[in-house]
Protein backbone atom coordinates (compact mmCIF):
# COMPACT_ATOMS: atom_id res chain seq x y z
CA UNK A 1 0.00 0.00 0.00
CA UNK A 2 0.87 3.05 -0.73
CA UNK A 3 0.19 6.59 0.80
CA UNK A 4 -2.02 8.20 -1.64
CA UNK A 5 -5.05 11.50 -2.38
CA UNK A 6 -8.04 9.81 -2.45
CA UNK A 7 -11.43 11.55 -3.50
CA UNK A 8 -13.42 11.84 -0.36
CA UNK A 9 -15.95 13.93 -1.81
CA UNK A 10 -17.04 16.25 -4.96
CA UNK A 11 -19.24 19.16 -5.20
CA UNK A 12 -20.33 22.26 -7.49
CA UNK A 13 -22.16 25.81 -7.34
CA UNK A 14 -23.70 28.00 -10.17
CA UNK A 15 -24.43 31.40 -10.25
CA UNK A 16 -28.87 32.01 -9.82
CA UNK A 17 -29.00 33.41 -13.25
CA UNK A 18 -29.64 31.22 -16.73
CA UNK A 19 -28.60 32.71 -19.89
CA UNK A 20 -29.86 30.85 -22.98
CA UNK A 21 -28.13 31.26 -26.26
CA UNK A 22 -31.16 32.75 -27.61
CA UNK A 23 -30.85 35.31 -24.71
CA UNK A 24 -27.70 36.68 -25.61
CA UNK A 25 -28.42 36.42 -29.25
CA UNK A 26 -31.19 39.19 -28.63
CA UNK A 27 -28.21 41.49 -27.05
CA UNK A 28 -25.15 40.42 -29.56
CA UNK A 29 -24.51 40.03 -33.15
CA UNK A 30 -25.07 36.26 -32.82
CA UNK A 31 -27.34 33.03 -33.33
CA UNK A 32 -28.56 30.30 -31.58
CA UNK A 33 -27.35 28.25 -34.54
CA UNK A 34 -23.70 29.48 -34.51
CA UNK A 35 -22.97 29.04 -31.30
CA UNK A 36 -24.36 25.15 -30.88
CA UNK A 37 -23.34 24.30 -34.69
CA UNK A 38 -19.71 25.75 -33.50
CA UNK A 39 -19.52 24.78 -29.72
CA UNK A 40 -22.20 22.76 -28.57
CA UNK A 41 -23.00 25.50 -26.54
CA UNK A 42 -26.49 25.84 -25.53
CA UNK A 43 -26.80 27.56 -22.14
CA UNK A 44 -24.26 29.56 -19.26
CA UNK A 45 -25.00 30.75 -16.06
CA UNK A 46 -23.69 34.19 -14.90
CA UNK A 47 -22.86 35.41 -11.88
CA UNK A 48 -25.02 38.51 -10.55
CA UNK A 49 -25.19 40.95 -7.42
CA UNK A 50 -23.49 39.62 -4.28
CA UNK A 51 -21.89 36.44 -6.60
CA UNK A 52 -18.42 36.64 -6.97
CA UNK A 53 -15.33 33.90 -7.47
CA UNK A 54 -14.92 33.22 -3.63
CA UNK A 55 -19.00 33.35 -2.55
CA UNK A 56 -19.47 30.12 -5.39
CA UNK A 57 -15.64 28.10 -4.78
CA UNK A 58 -17.13 28.29 -0.99
CA UNK A 59 -20.20 27.42 -1.69
CA UNK A 60 -18.96 24.39 -3.57
CA UNK A 61 -16.33 23.81 -0.81
CA UNK A 62 -19.20 23.29 1.19
CA UNK A 63 -21.24 21.44 -0.91
CA UNK A 64 -17.67 18.97 -1.11
CA UNK A 65 -17.24 18.65 2.40
CA UNK A 66 -21.41 17.36 2.87
CA UNK A 67 -20.87 14.50 0.33
CA UNK A 68 -16.70 13.56 2.05
CA UNK A 69 -18.67 13.16 5.27
CA UNK A 70 -16.53 15.44 6.69
CA UNK A 71 -16.23 18.83 8.80
CA UNK A 72 -14.54 22.40 7.39
CA UNK A 73 -12.23 22.22 10.74
CA UNK A 74 -10.73 18.67 9.27
CA UNK A 75 -9.26 20.73 6.24
CA UNK A 76 -5.34 21.64 6.58
CA UNK A 77 -4.97 22.92 2.84
CA UNK A 78 -7.11 24.48 0.52
CA UNK A 79 -5.45 25.10 -3.09
CA UNK A 80 -7.96 27.04 -5.25
CA UNK A 81 -7.57 27.26 -8.93
CA UNK A 82 -8.42 30.77 -10.63
CA UNK A 83 -7.69 33.43 -12.92
CA UNK A 84 -10.88 35.86 -11.67
CA UNK A 85 -9.84 36.16 -7.96
CA UNK A 86 -12.13 38.53 -5.45
CA UNK A 87 -8.93 40.94 -5.20
CA UNK A 88 -5.65 41.07 -6.69
CA UNK A 89 -4.88 39.84 -3.66
CA UNK A 90 -5.06 38.42 -0.58
CA UNK A 91 -6.03 35.02 -2.21
CA UNK A 92 -9.82 33.95 -2.80
CA UNK A 93 -8.72 30.26 -0.95
CA UNK A 94 -7.84 32.93 2.39
CA UNK A 95 -11.43 34.32 1.62
CA UNK A 96 -12.83 30.93 1.33
CA UNK A 97 -10.85 29.93 4.44
CA UNK A 98 -12.24 32.45 6.39
CA UNK A 99 -16.17 32.23 4.88
CA UNK A 100 -15.75 28.06 6.00
CA UNK A 101 -14.63 29.17 9.80
CA UNK A 102 -11.32 27.69 9.14
CA UNK A 103 -8.91 29.38 11.69
CA UNK A 104 -5.66 27.89 10.61
CA UNK A 105 -4.24 25.80 7.69
CA UNK A 106 -2.53 26.52 4.20
CA UNK A 107 -4.78 28.61 1.48
CA UNK A 108 -3.37 29.21 -1.60
CA UNK A 109 -4.56 30.32 -5.18
CA UNK A 110 -2.83 28.67 -8.52
CA UNK A 111 -3.39 30.53 -11.57
CA UNK A 112 -3.31 28.39 -15.13
CA UNK A 113 -6.50 29.78 -16.29
CA UNK A 114 -8.64 27.07 -17.54
CA UNK A 115 -5.33 24.55 -16.70
CA UNK A 116 -5.64 25.64 -13.17
CA UNK A 117 -7.96 22.84 -11.71
CA UNK A 118 -5.23 20.31 -13.29
CA UNK A 119 -2.28 22.47 -11.67
CA UNK A 120 -4.31 23.03 -8.48
CA UNK A 121 -4.87 19.05 -7.86
CA UNK A 122 -1.26 17.92 -8.59
CA UNK A 123 -0.03 20.65 -6.27
CA UNK A 124 -2.40 19.31 -3.45
CA UNK A 125 -2.02 15.80 -4.45
CA UNK A 126 1.90 16.22 -3.81
CA UNK A 127 1.14 17.96 -0.55
CA UNK A 128 -1.07 15.27 0.55
CA UNK A 129 1.43 12.37 -0.39
CA UNK A 130 4.49 14.10 1.02
CA UNK A 131 2.74 14.68 4.17
CA UNK A 132 2.10 18.23 4.89
CA UNK A 133 -1.53 18.09 4.45
CA UNK A 134 -4.00 15.22 5.09
CA UNK A 135 -7.38 16.72 4.00
CA UNK A 136 -7.57 18.56 1.20
CA UNK A 137 -9.83 21.24 -0.69
CA UNK A 138 -9.30 21.74 -4.26
CA UNK A 139 -11.44 24.16 -5.83
CA UNK A 140 -12.02 25.45 -9.64
CA UNK A 141 -13.80 28.72 -9.41
CA UNK A 142 -14.45 31.38 -11.68
CA UNK A 143 -16.45 34.60 -13.17
CA UNK A 144 -14.94 35.13 -16.67
CA UNK A 145 -18.40 37.04 -17.38
CA UNK A 146 -16.36 39.89 -15.31
CA UNK A 147 -13.36 40.35 -17.97
CA UNK A 148 -15.05 39.78 -21.04
CA UNK A 149 -15.72 42.10 -23.83
CA UNK A 150 -19.54 42.25 -24.29
CA UNK A 151 -18.99 43.28 -27.76
CA UNK A 152 -16.97 40.69 -29.15
CA UNK A 153 -19.10 38.01 -30.52
CA UNK A 154 -16.38 36.12 -30.98
CA UNK A 155 -15.47 35.46 -27.00
CA UNK A 156 -18.09 36.63 -25.58
CA UNK A 157 -20.71 33.53 -25.93
CA UNK A 158 -18.13 31.49 -25.42
CA UNK A 159 -18.14 31.46 -21.41
CA UNK A 160 -20.16 31.01 -18.03
CA UNK A 161 -19.38 31.41 -14.43
CA UNK A 162 -18.83 28.43 -11.66
CA UNK A 163 -17.01 26.36 -9.48
CA UNK A 164 -16.56 22.81 -8.50
CA UNK A 165 -14.68 21.37 -5.74
CA UNK A 166 -12.90 18.13 -4.39
CA UNK A 167 -12.03 16.97 -0.84
CA UNK A 168 -8.61 14.76 -0.98
CA UNK A 169 -8.14 12.72 2.01
CA UNK A 170 -4.80 11.13 2.67
CA UNK A 171 -4.63 7.01 2.60
CA UNK A 172 -2.95 3.73 2.56
CA UNK A 173 -4.52 2.19 -0.77
CA UNK A 174 -4.03 1.74 -4.25
CA UNK A 175 -6.96 3.56 -5.64
CA UNK A 176 -6.91 7.63 -5.67
CA UNK A 177 -4.78 10.05 -7.91
CA UNK A 178 -2.77 7.85 -9.76
CA UNK A 179 -0.38 10.34 -11.88
CA UNK A 180 -0.69 13.96 -13.11
CA UNK A 181 0.99 15.86 -15.97
CA UNK A 182 1.62 19.62 -16.58
CA UNK A 183 3.03 21.48 -19.47
CA UNK A 184 3.43 25.12 -20.05
CA UNK A 185 4.67 26.82 -22.68
CA UNK A 186 4.89 30.46 -22.50
CA UNK A 187 5.62 31.70 -26.16
CA UNK A 188 1.52 31.44 -26.80
CA UNK A 189 0.49 34.41 -24.74
CA UNK A 190 -0.87 36.41 -27.49
CA UNK A 191 -3.10 33.64 -28.79
CA UNK A 192 -5.45 33.63 -25.42
CA UNK A 193 -4.56 36.50 -22.77
CA UNK A 194 -6.58 39.85 -21.02
CA UNK A 195 -5.21 42.83 -21.99
CA UNK A 196 -4.99 44.33 -18.62
CA UNK A 197 -3.35 43.72 -15.09
CA UNK A 198 -1.83 45.49 -12.04
CA UNK A 199 1.43 45.68 -13.02
CA UNK A 200 1.33 47.15 -16.53
CA UNK A 201 -2.14 49.14 -16.88
CA UNK A 202 -3.69 49.07 -13.53
CA UNK A 203 -6.86 47.86 -14.46
CA UNK A 204 -8.24 44.26 -14.77
CA UNK A 205 -8.50 44.10 -18.12
CA UNK A 206 -10.40 41.94 -20.85
CA UNK A 207 -10.15 38.34 -22.75
CA UNK A 208 -8.79 38.49 -26.00
CA UNK A 209 -8.82 34.64 -28.03
CA UNK A 210 -7.56 33.70 -31.14
CA UNK A 211 -10.14 31.21 -31.10
CA UNK A 212 -9.09 28.90 -34.33
CA UNK A 213 -5.41 28.72 -33.34
CA UNK A 214 -6.06 27.77 -29.75
CA UNK A 215 -8.39 25.29 -31.12
CA UNK A 216 -5.73 23.89 -33.15
CA UNK A 217 -3.32 23.42 -30.12
CA UNK A 218 -5.92 22.28 -28.01
CA UNK A 219 -6.89 18.85 -29.64
CA UNK A 220 -2.49 18.06 -30.17
CA UNK A 221 -1.74 19.14 -27.03
CA UNK A 222 -4.56 17.13 -24.99
CA UNK A 223 -4.62 14.09 -26.60
CA UNK A 224 -0.22 13.98 -25.95
CA UNK A 225 -0.88 14.54 -22.30
CA UNK A 226 -3.61 11.76 -21.73
CA UNK A 227 -1.76 9.60 -23.40
CA UNK A 228 1.90 10.91 -21.08
CA UNK A 229 -0.57 10.47 -17.69
CA UNK A 230 -1.63 6.98 -18.82
CA UNK A 231 2.09 5.75 -19.40
CA UNK A 232 2.79 7.07 -15.99
CA UNK A 233 -0.11 5.03 -14.61
CA UNK A 234 1.26 2.28 -16.61
CA UNK A 235 -2.56 2.12 -17.82
CA UNK A 236 -3.85 2.72 -22.01
CA UNK A 237 -6.88 4.16 -23.36
CA UNK A 238 -8.58 0.84 -23.01
CA UNK A 239 -8.83 1.11 -19.25
CA UNK A 240 -10.17 4.38 -18.81
CA UNK A 241 -14.32 4.46 -17.68
CA UNK A 242 -14.27 8.28 -18.13
CA UNK A 243 -12.92 10.94 -19.56
CA UNK A 244 -13.65 14.50 -17.58
CA UNK A 245 -12.50 17.38 -19.81
CA UNK A 246 -11.96 20.62 -19.45
CA UNK A 247 -15.01 22.17 -21.35
CA UNK A 248 -14.10 24.64 -23.97
CA UNK A 249 -15.97 23.41 -27.25
CA UNK A 250 -17.70 20.17 -28.10
CA UNK A 251 -15.57 19.60 -31.35
CA UNK A 252 -12.48 19.99 -29.17
CA UNK A 253 -13.85 16.70 -26.80
CA UNK A 254 -14.87 14.97 -29.97
CA UNK A 255 -11.65 14.98 -32.06
CA UNK A 256 -9.60 13.94 -28.38
CA UNK A 257 -11.72 11.39 -27.80
CA UNK A 258 -11.20 10.41 -31.52
CA UNK A 259 -7.21 10.79 -31.51
CA UNK A 260 -7.65 8.11 -28.35
CA UNK A 261 -9.48 5.72 -30.23
CA UNK A 262 -11.96 6.46 -27.11
CA UNK A 263 -15.46 5.68 -27.72
CA UNK A 264 -17.62 9.06 -27.49
CA UNK A 265 -20.16 7.52 -24.62
CA UNK A 266 -16.95 7.64 -22.30
CA UNK A 267 -16.61 11.43 -22.55
CA UNK A 268 -18.60 13.81 -19.76
CA UNK A 269 -19.78 16.77 -21.47
CA UNK A 270 -21.26 19.55 -19.76
CA UNK A 271 -20.25 22.44 -22.15
CA UNK A 272 -23.64 22.46 -23.56
CA UNK A 273 -25.16 23.92 -19.99
CA UNK A 274 -22.46 25.30 -18.27
CA UNK A 275 -20.22 26.81 -21.59
CA UNK A 276 -16.64 27.15 -20.76
CA UNK A 277 -16.01 28.09 -17.12
CA UNK A 278 -12.25 28.07 -17.09
CA UNK A 279 -10.86 26.48 -13.85
CA UNK A 280 -14.09 25.35 -12.35
CA UNK A 281 -14.63 23.25 -15.78
CA UNK A 282 -13.28 20.07 -15.25
CA UNK A 283 -14.71 19.96 -11.16
CA UNK A 284 -18.00 21.12 -12.27
CA UNK A 285 -18.04 18.31 -14.70
CA UNK A 286 -16.76 15.56 -12.45
CA UNK A 287 -19.42 16.17 -9.73
CA UNK A 288 -22.29 16.28 -12.60
CA UNK A 289 -21.31 12.90 -13.43
CA UNK A 290 -20.76 12.06 -10.29
CA UNK A 291 -23.81 13.02 -8.76
CA UNK A 292 -26.45 11.81 -11.68
CA UNK A 293 -24.49 8.34 -11.01
CA UNK A 294 -22.39 7.73 -14.41
CA UNK A 295 -19.15 7.83 -12.29
CA UNK A 296 -18.99 5.22 -9.66
CA UNK A 297 -16.29 4.27 -6.83
CA UNK A 298 -13.69 1.96 -8.54
CA UNK A 299 -13.72 3.69 -12.05
CA UNK A 300 -10.78 4.86 -13.27
CA UNK A 301 -11.03 8.50 -14.64
CA UNK A 302 -8.89 10.87 -16.76
CA UNK A 303 -8.64 14.42 -16.41
CA UNK A 304 -7.58 17.12 -18.68
CA UNK A 305 -7.17 20.47 -19.74
CA UNK A 306 -5.73 23.35 -21.90
CA UNK A 307 -5.86 27.23 -21.30
CA UNK A 308 -3.99 30.65 -21.53
CA UNK A 309 -0.36 30.18 -21.56
CA UNK A 310 -0.42 27.83 -23.04
CA UNK A 311 -0.78 25.72 -19.93
CA UNK A 312 -2.28 22.31 -20.66
CA UNK A 313 -2.21 18.80 -18.08
CA UNK A 314 -3.86 15.68 -17.08
CA UNK A 315 -4.63 13.72 -14.11
CA UNK A 316 -5.22 9.59 -13.80
CA UNK A 317 -7.23 8.21 -10.89
CA UNK A 318 -9.48 5.63 -9.53
CA UNK A 319 -12.16 6.94 -7.91
O1 LIG B 1 -10.61 27.42 -22.61
C1 LIG B 1 -9.42 27.78 -23.17
C2 LIG B 1 -9.24 27.14 -24.45
N1 LIG B 1 -10.12 27.72 -25.43
C3 LIG B 1 -10.51 26.99 -26.45
O2 LIG B 1 -10.18 25.84 -26.47
C4 LIG B 1 -11.28 27.64 -27.55
C5 LIG B 1 -10.81 27.06 -28.86
N2 LIG B 1 -11.47 27.64 -30.04
C6 LIG B 1 -12.75 27.40 -30.35
O3 LIG B 1 -13.47 26.77 -29.62
C7 LIG B 1 -13.25 27.89 -31.69
O4 LIG B 1 -12.17 28.33 -32.49
C8 LIG B 1 -14.28 29.05 -31.60
C9 LIG B 1 -15.59 28.50 -31.06
C10 LIG B 1 -13.74 30.14 -30.69
C11 LIG B 1 -14.57 29.64 -32.98
O5 LIG B 1 -14.99 28.63 -33.89
P1 LIG B 1 -14.35 28.54 -35.34
O6 LIG B 1 -15.04 27.47 -36.05
O7 LIG B 1 -12.86 28.43 -35.15
O8 LIG B 1 -14.78 29.94 -35.97
P2 LIG B 1 -13.87 31.12 -36.54
O9 LIG B 1 -13.21 31.85 -35.42
O10 LIG B 1 -13.02 30.59 -37.64
O11 LIG B 1 -14.99 32.07 -37.15
C12 LIG B 1 -15.82 31.62 -38.23
C13 LIG B 1 -16.80 32.74 -38.60
C14 LIG B 1 -16.14 34.10 -38.75
O12 LIG B 1 -16.79 34.75 -39.86
P3 LIG B 1 -16.04 34.81 -41.30
O13 LIG B 1 -14.74 35.51 -41.04
O14 LIG B 1 -15.86 33.36 -41.70
O15 LIG B 1 -17.01 35.56 -42.12
C15 LIG B 1 -16.51 34.84 -37.49
O16 LIG B 1 -16.60 36.24 -37.66
O17 LIG B 1 -17.79 32.90 -37.56
C16 LIG B 1 -17.89 34.28 -37.19
N3 LIG B 1 -18.24 34.36 -35.78
C17 LIG B 1 -19.51 34.39 -35.32
N4 LIG B 1 -20.70 34.38 -35.93
C18 LIG B 1 -21.80 34.40 -35.19
C19 LIG B 1 -17.40 34.39 -34.72
N5 LIG B 1 -18.11 34.45 -33.57
C20 LIG B 1 -19.43 34.44 -33.91
C21 LIG B 1 -20.62 34.46 -33.18
N6 LIG B 1 -21.78 34.44 -33.84
N7 LIG B 1 -20.63 34.50 -31.82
Amino acid sequence: MTRRSVIAGVGSALPKRQVTNAELASQVDTTDEWIVERTGIRNRYLAGEGETTGTLATDAARAALAHAGLQAADIDLIVLATATPDQTFPSTATKVQAALGINDCIAFDVHAVCTGFLYALSVADSMVRSGSANKALVIGAETFSRILDWEDRTTCVLFGDGAGALVLSAEETESGILATKLHADGRHNDLLFVDGGPSTTQTVGKLRMKGREVFRHAVVNLADVLNEVLTDAGLTAADVDWVVPHQANARILDATARKLGLPAEKVVVTVDRHANTSAASVPLALDTAVKDGRIKRGDLIVLEAMGGGFTWGAAALRY
